[in-house]
């Protein structure tokens, strides 16, 4: 600051002080030659420097520099409102009437500050007043005065202007950012927010701190420019004009309007925007259709406002639900007191997964906050513990499928069923296993991405896959499968069209249906057709399966007859057993055969179950446990205690290597 520029503003605080003792005591303190004098300093300063000019009153009203705060200020033309919408259909319909009518709209934020209207004589700011009841408001010149820093209010203007101008008084992120660290640090409790803020400031008797505000300009009354002309002219003038916020070019068709509702939304949403804001105002450009229009008593209707909905809203969570999705993976759902958000009234919303809870520390009977992001799924954010009763219970569910009971893999973050029977992920996972179709390649993430991606319905479908379906195959983070990996998964699903029987049955996943009982129907039905025509009777004959269990298998074949059909028209195999037909020269036949310990030599590959697939192939029986009935134990560890019991019941004993001669050219 200039001496020159100090001594200006002692210039006006003396005169300010010669003005209060005339016409308030009868005591001047200066002769009317020197108030004169006062005053020509400080108009040849103004006039040399318009940019430094401060606000006062000397030279407006009579009295100049004279309070006359929180005096009435009557409206001539009212301060209207405007009349709000909430949904996208009425600005579209809004904005139709408007092009018919020949006028482009204008969007522009809706302001959340203080309405104000501001008077300029002789182009000096005059007056500055409250909306109040919109026909009434109050004198506020004062207080907007001790705002240290107001941006976008031209003290002085040309000196012809008569004007007034309508607009918001509010503070923006970084005015209430370093108008609430000054007031903080006068020893002063911080403002909630740039709302509070700039009502508190502007209701204050007086401020002793530094603040920050800005005064954002939407409307001349009376004016019968167009918005863009409008705006032009205020802003020669110095002021900040609503309608170049968005800077956007008046809209003449419906979709863009929506467009730029829809963006300044999402900006909004991400608190991208400089100033508080409560919505949107679409606007007609053109002044002439204003008059035809007219307005209602509340609002003109030529233009109107969209308020956002709100995408966020407290409730109490009841229950917590787990589910198992189609992939296997596990979901928890919170379920709570109905609320609305964002145009629909929701009652459960995601939880994500378990440690989102946990780490969250949600409670069932916990106040929690739901919210709808873009994608509108609902979520809930997060619970106030601050709200707590002491009723509220955590949550720790037992790790077991919600549908089949059965032990959870919970390794990973996402919690996974790996029970066939408890979702289409699951029962491929275990399809694909070593034990069922052996499709080497297909985890648990893969089979998820099937499912996921909709390439299978059932485990037939895999058969169906074509190896650019699955090169495409979008697993997580944006990875595809790749062409190498998908040749050779698609290499080995038509390997494993040629699997055994009992393998091609215990993929069906059928509850109570593992693979011991797989082999035993191959080798009783030979055939899926035998299978297929079996009632629960026949499939009572087979060893080990009980009224129960044959039920149950029943019904999975009716319940799985489409996806047999499927995977014969596939070409899976759906035949005998390799030597099913000359069973009687097969060497096991008739013997009951245990494995015990490591296989070595030409069956070292074997899991136990291909090696009880093999005892069966050459005629056998297997066995998990010795008995009298054991005809032969292939041992692997001598001393064991399987070996022990054989050697007490005097049981044959051979090496691998004996067996694999035994077996032949089956292995
Ligand atoms: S135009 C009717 N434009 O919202 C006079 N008003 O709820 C023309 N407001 O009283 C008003 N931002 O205080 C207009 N961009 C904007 C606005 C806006 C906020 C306020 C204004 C009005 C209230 C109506």
């Amino acid at each position: 600051m200039t001496t020159e520029h100090s001594s200006y503003l002692e210039d006006i605080r003396l005169a300010e002080q010669a003005n209060a003792a005339y016409y308030q005591s009868s005591e001047p303190i200066m002769s009317d030659a020197a108030f004169d004098a006062l005053l020509e300093r400080i108009a040849a300063f103004e006039e040399a420097h318009p940019d430094q000019v401060v606000f006062h009153r000397l030279f407006s009203a009579p009295g100049g520099g004279l309070s006359t705060e929180g005096t009435d200020v009557s409206h001539e033309v009212p301060m209207l409102s405007l009349d709000k919408v909430r949904s996208l259909d009425e600005i579209e319909s809004f904005t139709t009437s408007m092009v018919a009518l020949g006028s482009p709209v204008t969007v522009e934020p809706k302001l959340d500050g203080l309405a104000i209207s501001i008077e300029y004589r002789g182009g000096r700011l005059v007056r500055v007043s409250t909306r109040g009841d919109g026909r009434t408001g109050e004198d506020i010149t004062e207080r907007v005065r001790s705002i240290s820093n107001l941006h976008g209010v031209p003290y002085v203007v040309h000196p012809s202007v008569e004007l007034e101008v309508r607009g918001e008084l509010l503070m923006s992120k970084s005015d209430f950012a370093t108008s609430n660290a000054n007031r903080v640090a006068a020893g002063k409790t911080a403002f909630a927010n740039p709302r509070n803020a700039i009502a508190g400031t502007v209701r204050a008797d007086s401020i002793d701190y530094e603040t920050h505000a800005t005064f954002i300009a939407y409307d001349v009354p009376g004016s019968s420019e167009d918005v863009n002309a409008a705006a032009a002219h205020l802003h020669a003038l110095g002021f900040l004009p609503s309608s170049d916020l968005l800077g956007d070019v008046p809209h003449t068709a419906e979709r863009s309007v929506l467009e730029a509702v829809e963006k300044f939304g999402v900006a909004r949403e991400h608190d991208d925007y400089p100033y508080p804001t409560d919505g949107i105002v679409i606007k007609a450009v053109r002044a002439d259709i204003r008059p035809k229009l007219g307005s209602t008593s509340r609002a003109p209707r030529w233009a109107m406002a969209y308020k956002y909905e709100a995408k966020k809203a407290t409730t109490v969570l009841r229950d917590i639900v787990m589910d198992v999705g189609r992939t296997g993976n596990i979901s928890f759902t919170g379920v709570f007191d109905p609320v609305h958000v964002d145009g629909s009234t929701i009652a459960r919303a995601t939880l994500h997964n378990f440690a989102f809870i946990h780490d969250r520390d949600i409670r069932i009977g916990d106040t929690v906050e739901v919210y709808k992001a873009n994608d509108v799924i609902p979520r809930i954010s997060r619970s106030f513990p601050e709200l707590r009763e002491g009723s509220e219970q955590p949550y720790d569910p037992e790790r077991v499928s919600p549908k089949s009971g059965s032990p959870l893999d919970t390794s990973e973050v996402i919690w996974r069923s790996t029970d066939p029977a408890d979702s289409l992920g699951s029962w491929v996972s275990y399809a694909v296993s070593r034990d069922c179709l052996d499709i080497e390649g297909i985890g648990g993430e893969i089979a998820a991405a099937l499912v996921e991606s909709e390439l299978i319905g059932d485990i037939a479908d895999l058969f169906g896959l074509t190896v650019d379906e699955l090169t495409a195959l979008q697993l997580s983070e944006g990875r595809t499968l790749g062409a190498r990996n998908a040749a050779k998964i698609h290499a080995q699903i038509e390997t494993a069209k040629t699997r055994p029987l009992a393998r091609v049955i215990t993929a069906l996943g059928i509850r109570r249906s593992g693979r011991t009982f797989g082999r035993r129907l191959a080798a009783h039905f030979h055939t899926m057709a035998a299978l297929r025509a079996a009632g629960v009777d026949d499939l009572q004959q087979v060893e080990g399966v009980g009224p129960e269990r044959a039920r149950l298998f029943r019904e999975g074949l009716d319940r799985l007859a489409p996806v047999l059909d499927k995977l014969a028209a596939a070409g899976v195999n759906m035949g005998a057993e390799p030597d099913a037909d000359d069973r009687g020269a097969r060497p096991l036949n008739g013997m009951t055969v245990v494995v015990t310990g490591a296989m070595t030599g030409a069956l070292s590959n074997l899991s136990r179950n291909e090696m009880n697939e093999l005892i069966e192939r050459a005629g056998g029986k297997a066995s998990g446990s010795v008995s009298k009935k054991t005809s032969l134990l292939v041992c692997g560890e001598e001393g064991s205690s399987k070996w022990k019991k054989a050697t007490d019941l005097g049981v044959r004993i051979v090496t691998p290597e004996e067996f694999a001669i035994m077996v032949g050219d089956l292995v």
